[in-house]
């Protein structure tokens, strides 16, 4: 499989103890309650989540929206490894969003949970993710917004007490990839401004269902409060008409 290094397998370990059992903070509180509020009801039959790493989600797509039948991929093997482990039925390949090994109009969910800022080729992956999904079925997208990409993570500008002052975003409108460190992770993550990701999404003939800029709505009040000023993550429901 063809991949330029972009650091996951080195970080595989680090990624998962940083995650838990839970997801890290804005999957736990921000992002799980949001899409679990919006499945709300709803029945799928066949999931596919896009950059699953260690499985959390696919996990949860089955004992939390109950559907029966949901499958991972990700390139990264200790990823897919440790998902093998913590469900031993599932169903866990390796492959790259650009490449996706199943027909066409094979699922009525297709899930990417923070992963197309993770993706080398977008234009690919986006087409990809729209050619499998169903005619009627959905493209459920969660992302960091660009203005946090922009500048690698929430660079916080700072007042000599070591207050957040607010936070810096330059070199918005340009593409751009970046190492980003963080608690022995180090990756490549990729910018693109948010119309960059919108007109591909467009261009795939996918129809924009909805789109949330979801609040944390737990956690420790500091966290919680912080992540609301400056929110890291939106999050899109698309169909394939
Ligand atoms: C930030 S993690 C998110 C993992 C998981 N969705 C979650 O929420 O815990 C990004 C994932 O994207 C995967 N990834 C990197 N390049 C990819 C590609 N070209 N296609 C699919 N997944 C990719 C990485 O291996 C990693 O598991």
């Amino acid at each position: 499989m063809p991949q330029t290094d972009n650091g996951w397998s080195q970080s595989a370990a680090a990624w998962t103890t940083s995650q838990g059992g839970d997801g890290d903070f804005s999957r736990q509180f921000v992002l799980d309650p949001a899409i679990d509020a919006l499945l709300a009801g709803r029945r799928f039959q066949r999931a596919l989540d896009v950059g699953c790493g260690e499985g959390r989600f696919c996990r949860r797509l089955k004992e939390k929206q109950g559907i029966p039948d949901v499958t991972g991929i990700d390139p990264t093997l200790p990823l897919l490894k440790t998902a093998r482990m913590r469900d031993p039925d599932g169903d866990y390949r390796q492959a790259m969003a650009e490449a996706l090994p199943f027909e066409d109009d094979s699922f009525d969910l297709v899930v990417s949970y923070l992963t197309l800022i993770d993706i080398a080729e977008i234009e690919r992956a986006i087409a990809e993710i729209a050619r499998v999904t169903m005619p009627g079925g959905r493209v459920l997208i969660a992302n960091l917004n660009p203005f946090i990409t922009a500048c690698g993570g929430a660079a916080w500008m700072r007042d000599g007490n070591g207050r957040k002052l607010h936070v810096k975003v330059d070199r918005y409108l340009e593409d751009h990839a970046d190492w980003q460190e963080w608690r022995g992770i180090r990756i490549l993550n990729y910018h693109r401004p948010m119309s960059r990701y919108m007109a591909l999404l467009l261009a795939a003939r996918l129809q924009l269902v909805s789109f949330a800029e979801p609040p944390a709505i737990g956690g420790p009040p500091e966290a919680r409060d912080s992540y609301n000023r400056v929110p890291y993550a939106h999050l899109m429901e698309w169909k394939k008409p």
